[in-house]
C-alpha cells in the first residue's frame, strides 16, 4: 500500500495543478514542528520563482483547493508561503484499519522484482567467532529481513572463511602433531579413508598455537603457507583436510548464529568460489587487465580523481596463491551464475573500505558484473566502556559465545524472578531478552558509527533499549488478555491528543522502512521503534483503557493497542527480535 506522505503528495499535485502550478513542486513532509501542524509543504517557495509570484499567494491558491477536501482538517498557510496541514481523523483511522489488514502490514513495497544477496557473518573456520563478528550478523540480518518485508527477494550468504592462511596453519601443526594420522601418510586416498581423528577441542586449541608459533618459528610459517597453496591448487590431502577442518568447525559456528536467531540460506565458503577463478583470469587476461608486478598478478583500479592511493588488486601472489580479494571476485562470478541478482550487499567491517573498492573497480573493468550493483555496508566497532573494542575482563578478545552468555545469564536473572513465566519457559524468554537486548543496543546506532556496549544501559525497562520495547508488547498483551478482544472493532472517533499522537506514528511508520531501505539502515526501523513504544506508554498512562465507561471511547482505545501490537511486531520481525507474551 501507498504510504501516508505519498497519499498526501497526490491531494497535493492535484491541487497545485488546478491552481495552474506545476505538480513538481507539491512535495509534502512530515512537519519538524508536530505541534504546529502534522505536515507541511513548502512548494510555494519554488513555485515564487517559476511564476514571478509571491510565495503566499500560490500558497494561498492551493490551501483554497484543499480546504474543500474532507480529508484534510487543515490547511493554513504560516510565514512567507509556508502550507501546513493537518488530515481528519476519519482519514487517519481509516489508514490505520488499512495498516492493520495490509498483507504487509503497511510495508512499502517494491515497484519491480529485485534480487539482493546479502553478504554477512563472514566467520573464519577454526577461529571461534569473535565480536567483530556480532555486527556483521546482527545488522546482515535485519537488512536481509528488511529486503524480504519490502518485497525483494534476499538471498543470504554467510561466505565463510576457509581459503585462506589459517587452514595452512592448523594443517600444518596437525601434521607435525600426528604425522601418525592416515591423512598424512603416504598412500593416503582421501575418496576411501576412515574418519578425520580431529575433535573440536583440538581444533580450537590448534589455531591460537599455530598462529602464535608462526610469529616465532619462520619455517614453520613457509610451511602453513605452502599447504596453504597446495590446498588452494587442489591438492586432494589438502583439499580434504580444508573440508574435514570446516565440517569440525560448522556446527560451533551455526550454534553462535542460532543463539542471535541469525540464519543463512547458503553456507558457502571462500572455497566454492575457486572454481571459478580460472574463468576470472582468463577474463581479466582477455581484457588485457592482468599484468605481472614483482612477481604477482595485478590489475590496476586507481583512477584520475582519487584522494587516496587506491593500489592495483592483487590477482595471484608470486607463490600462485590467490588472496582475499581473488576469491571476492571469483564469487560475484559465481553469484551472477546462480543469482543474476540487481544488488549484492557486503556487510562488512568499514575498515575493509579499500579492499571493496579495489574489488569493485576490478569486477566492473572486468565486465562481470552483469546488472549487479556491489555495495559495502560498512559497520563500526562496538568498543567497552573504556572506548576500545570490547574485550574480556582479562584484557583478551571477547568470544562471541562469551558476550551471548554474559547477556543471557544477566536476563535469566531478571526472569527467574519473575512471575509471568512458567518455570519451563523461562529458559525461552531470558533467550528473547537477550536477542533483543543486544540486538537492539547494536540496531539503533547507524551501522557506520562505532558504539559502546554497556550492559546495564542496554537492559534498562526503559530508553531505547530491547527491554522496552518487549515490556511495550507485553503490556499491550496483558491489556488484551482482560477483555475479549474478538469484541473490538475499527474505532469511531479519536478522542486524546495521546490516542491521535500515537495513531499519527503508527501511520508513518511505512515512511520509515521506506527510508530504512533506501539508506540500508536499520537503526530507522528501531528509532522508529522506540519512538511507537514511547507514543505508547504516554497514551496509556493519559487514557485509563480497562476502567472506561465511554464503550466507544473504550473500544478506541482498545483498537489503537491491537493495531499498534501487530506494527511494533513488525517493526521487532525486521529487526530480528522475537517478542514474549508477558514480562
Ligand atoms: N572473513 C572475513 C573477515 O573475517 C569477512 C568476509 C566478508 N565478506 C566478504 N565477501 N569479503 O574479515
Amino acid at each position: 500500500m501507498k504510504t501516508l506522505t505519498e497519499l498526501l503528495n497526490k491531494k497535493l499535485e492535484a491541487a497545485f495543478e488546478k491552481c495552474g502550478y506545476s505538480k513538481e513542486l507539491a512535495i509534502v513532509t512530515v512537519s519538524d514542528r508536530p505541534d504546529l501542524c502534522q505536515f507541511q509543504c513548502n512548494g510555494a517557495f519554488g513555485g515564487a520563482k517559476l511564476y514571478h509570484k509571491a510565495p503566499r499567494m500560490i500558497a494561498e491558491d492551493v490551501a483554497a483547493v484543499l480546504r474543500e477536501d474532507e480529508d484534510l482538517s487543515k490547511a493554513e498557510i504560516a510565514g512567507a508561503g509556508f502550507i501546513n496541514i493537518d488530515i481528519s481523523d476519519k482519514l487517519l483511522l481509516g489508514f490505520i484499519e488499512q495498516v492493520y489488514t495490509d498483507e504487509k502490514t503497511g510495508v512499502p513495497q517494491a515497484e519491480k522484482p529485485e534480487t539482493i544477496v546479502l553478504d554477512y557473518g563472514g566467520p573464519n573456520v577454526a577461529k571461534p567467532l569473535h565480536i567483530g563478528h556480532l555486527r556483521a550478523a546482527v545488522i546482515g540480518e535485519a537488512l536481509k529481513r528488511l529486503v524480504r518485508a519490502t518485497g525483494r527477494k534476499a538471498i543470504a550468504d554467510v561466505h565463510l572463511g576457509d581459503w585462506g592462511l589459517q587452514m595452512g596453519l592448523v594443517m600444518a601443526e596437525l601434521e607435525e602433531r600426528h604425522p601418525d594420522w592416515e591423512c598424512f601418510g603416504d598412500s593416503f586416498d582421501p575418496e576411501n579413508c576412515g574418519e578425520f581423528p580431529l575433535t573440536v577441542d583440538e581444533m580450537n586449541e590448534v589455531y591460537p598455537f599455530a598462529s602464535a608459533k608462526s610469529k616465532e618459528n619462520e619455517e614453520f610459517k613457509e610451511k602453513a603457507k605452502d599447504l596453504t597453496v597446495k590446498m588452494q591448487n587442489g591438492d586432494p590431502r589438502y583439499e580434504y583436510l580444508g573440508r574435514e577442518i570446516t565440517k569440525i568447525s560448522l556446527p560451533d559456528i551455526k550454534k553462535n548464529y542460532e543463539n542471535l536467531n541469525v540464519d543463512f540460506d547458503y553456507w558457502y565458503g571462500e572455497s566454492d568460489a575457486s572454481k571459478y577463478e580460472a574463468e576470472l583470469v582468463e577474463t581479466l587476461e582477455k581484457k588485457g587487465l592482468l599484468y605481472e608486478s614483482e612477481g604477482a598478478m595485478v590489475v590496476d583500479v586507481a583512477k584520475d580523481d582519487d584522494k587516496i592511493t587506491v593500489p592495483p588488486v592483487i590477482i595471484k601472489k608470486s607463490d600462485g596463491s590467490s588472496i582475499y580479494a581473488t576469491t571476492d571476485l571469483a564469487t560475484i562470478v559465481q553469484r551472477e551464475k546462480d543469482f543474476a541478482p540487481q544488488g549484492i550487499w557486503y556487510v562488512v567491517d568499514q575498515r575493509q573500505g579499500l579492499h571493496f573498492t579495489q574489488v569493485f573497480r576490478c569486477a566492473e573493468k572486468a565486465g562481470i558484473l552483469g546488472e549487479t550493483i556491489p555495495e559495502h555496508l560498512g559497520f563500526g566497532t562496538m568498543n567497552g566502556t573504556d572506548g576500545k573494542p570490547y574485550k574480556t575482563r582479562d584484557g583478551g578478545v571477547m568470544k562471541l559465545e562469551l558476550l551471548y552468555k554474559t547477556v543471557y545469564d544477566a536476563a535469566m536473572e531478571r526472569v527467574k524472578e519473575s512471575k509471568f513465566s512458567a518455570e519451563e519457559d523461562k529458559a525461552d524468554v531470558a533467550r528473547k531478552i537477550a536477542v533483543a537486548t543486544i540486538k537492539f543496543g547494536d540496531l539503533i546506532n547507524h551501522r557506520a558509527k562505532d558504539y559502546i556496549f554497556d550492559l546495564d544501559k542496554f537492559m534498562a525497562a526503559d530508553g531505547k533499549t530491547g527491554s522496552f520495547l518487549l515490556y511495550t508488547v507485553a503490556r499491550i498483551n496483558s491489556i488484551l488478555k482482560k477483555t475479549d478482544e474478538s469484541g473490538i472493532t475499527a474505532a469511531s472517533g479519536v478522542f486524546t491528543d495521546s490516542e491521535r499522537d500515537l495513531l499519527l506514528k503508527i501511520a508513518l511508520s511505512g515512511e520509515a522502512y521506506a527510508l530504512a531501505f533506501k539508506d540500508r539502515a536499520p537503526n530507522i526501523v528501531c528509532e522508529n521503534a522506540y519512538q511507537l513504544a514511547s507514543s505508547f506508554s504516554k497514551f496509556y498512562h493519559d487514557n485509563h483503557i480497562l476502567t472506561e465507561e465511554d464503550e466507544q471511547k473504550k473500544n478506541a482505545w482498545l483498537r489503537a493497542c491491537v493495531v499498534l501490537r501487530k506494527v511494533l511486531e513488525k517493526h521487532l520481525d525486521i529487526l530480528g527480535i522475537e517478542s514474549v507474551d508477558l514480562m
